[in-house]
């Protein structure tokens, strides 16, 4: 079934099951999200999407957990050609067939039409958008799925990152892109050039588009060249006049500019942390038009206490980042990160120890890895340890830890902005915890005692045993 836009996505998740309708009329502020996060906590990394269709003074439904299922996500991103290129990095033999890899190379080239923006209606401001107010100490209503599309001043370059919008009134919104994001730093280019920034933000598109934008991808890769390997065929942006060239599947597109000498106090919003954010200034988003398709479905995702769509979403991009991390560093067996920790306040990872420090070692990658440097605690386990199941790690952590020697703290480095334990916004310390069997050449000078366990055979035996005698 060929998913193009978002409303063949969501004739994708009907045929699968994994969407609810919600005819009833609902309200707009609090009420869809809690509808949203009563159907996250029955179901974790499994959500169904939900698709409001009685939006209390809007004509237009409102979709919600559109990527809250892991299943899906697993689904959507089955890439034969990106599993087959890191298999054979891998395996140092390459058999790519030259079509299929020609194929996928022209997939990441996006292509551009004229097509204009006839079908589609036209205003001047967001008043026709059923924007959500989320939690109940929301400074307000905020744009919750953006895909915010900025060019850099200096080198052409595109950007798209997500960064939620807090409503300020339907002429300007908050642009809340965190200093290292992609926006930000077109913004500071911006400002170095003594110009504005024009940026073009779209609501809903297909789904590959939609999750480039939030895919920790680095700063100088491209998000609408990945979304066509991904998509296996190329990426159709359509121009947009003066502002940056938009997916020419878009459902909704506000175009406006960023002046980045302007700053307004943004939140508190009820974030993925599980507390409200702390009110702090950022750049200001002045919309210019705003350009919604015929039935054109506004979509929106729910934060808050783990868990919720984001927890699918962070989790799957990390099995899907696996591979790559794992070769760049061959002792790493498994990262986890757990979604009671963020995404970025907590990380585990397990090595196969083959030389004193290694751990160590494999810790410093990982904190020098595009977003993953934003992690706050990184614990590094034997590979016998199941790093995704709680007890092994805990039992690890209290068996094979010796605070003194396997405790550091780094001080003075970056941190997550959502962090607010630490003293400065985006400026803390991390803690890096050695769980490993220590070595001799590591100063452990004791034997490392044994763990327990029975030989195969004679468990399956008594195994058979237990259950005649049971049965
Ligand atoms: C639902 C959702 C909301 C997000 N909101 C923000 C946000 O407000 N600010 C931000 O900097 N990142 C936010 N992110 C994370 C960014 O989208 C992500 O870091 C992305 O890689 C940014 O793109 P960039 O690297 O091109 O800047 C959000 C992610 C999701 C899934």
């Amino acid at each position: 079934m060929a998913i193009n836009d978002l409303s063949s996505y969501l004739a994708y998740l009907e045929k699968k099951h994994r969407l609810v309708e919600i005819s009833s009329e609902v309200d707009r502020e609090l009420e869809i999200s809690t509808f949203t996060d009563i159907a996250d906590r029955e179901s974790r990394y499994d959500s169904k999407a939900l698709l409001f269709s009685n939006v209390k003074g809007y004509d237009m439904p409102v979709a919600t957990n559109l990527f809250a299922s892991m299943n899906t996500l697993r689904e959507l991103l089955d890439n034969e050609f990106v599993s087959e290129v890191l298999g054979n990095i891998r395996s140092q033999h390459f058999k790519m067939p030259l079509l299929k890899g020609a194929k996928a190379l022209m997939s990441m080239n996006p292509s551009t039409v004229n097509q204009s923006l006839k079908g589609y209606e036209r205003s001047d401001d967001l008043g026709s958008l059923p924007i959500l107010k989320v939690w109940p100490k929301d400074a307000g209503r905020f744009i919750t799925l953006p895909m915010v599309i900025s060019k850099s001043p200096k080198t052409g370059n595109v950007n798209v990152g997500t960064y939620r919008m807090q409503v300020y009134d339907n002429k300007t919104t908050g642009m809340h892109w965190q200093a290292q994001k992609g926006g930000a730093i077109h913004a500071i280019e911006a400002r170095e050039e003594g110009k504005e920034l024009k940026v073009s933000v779209v609501i809903g598109s297909d789904p590959y588009n939609m999750l480039s934008a939030v895919m920790p991808l680095p700063v100088n890769v491209s998000e609408f060249s990945v979304s066509g390997l991904l998509r296996n065929s190329r990426t159709v942006l359509m121009k947009n006049g003066d502002y940056p060239e938009v997916p020419a599947n878009s459902e909704i597109i506000i175009n406006g500019h960023v002046d980045p000498d302007e700053k307004r106090i943004e939140g508190p919003f009820g974030d993925h942390t599980g507390y409200y954010s702390i009110p702090e200034p950022t750049n200001v988003f002045h919309v210019d038009e705003v350009f919604a398709k015929k039935n054109a479905v506004y979509s929106a995702s729910v934060v808050g206490f783990p868990w919720h769509e984001d927890a699918a979403i962070g989790q799957f991009f990390m099995e899907f980042m696996k591979p790559a991390i794992t070769m760049m560093n061959e002792s790493i067996t498994d990262v986890y990160l757990p979604p009671e920790g963020l995404f970025t306040n907590v990380c585990f990872i397990s090595i196969n120890k083959r030389f004193p420090g290694e751990a160590m070692k494999a810790m410093f990658s990982i904190l020098g890895t595009g977003q993953l440097s934003f992690v706050k605690m990184i614990a590094v386990f034997d590979s016998d340890i199941d790093i995704r199941d709680q007890s092994k790690v805990l039992w690890a952590l209290a068996t094979r830890v010796e605070p003194e020697r396997d405790i550091q703290i780094i001080k003075r480095t970056t941190s997550d902005t959502l962090d607010h334990a630490a003293n400065r916004t985006a400026f803390g310390s991390k803690m890096l915890i050695d769980a490993t069997k220590k070595m001799r050449e590591e100063g452990y000078e004791r034997e490392w005692p044994d763990t327990i366990s029975m030989p195969k055979e004679i468990i399956n035996e008594v195994e058979k045993k237990w259950k005649s005698i049971r049965h």
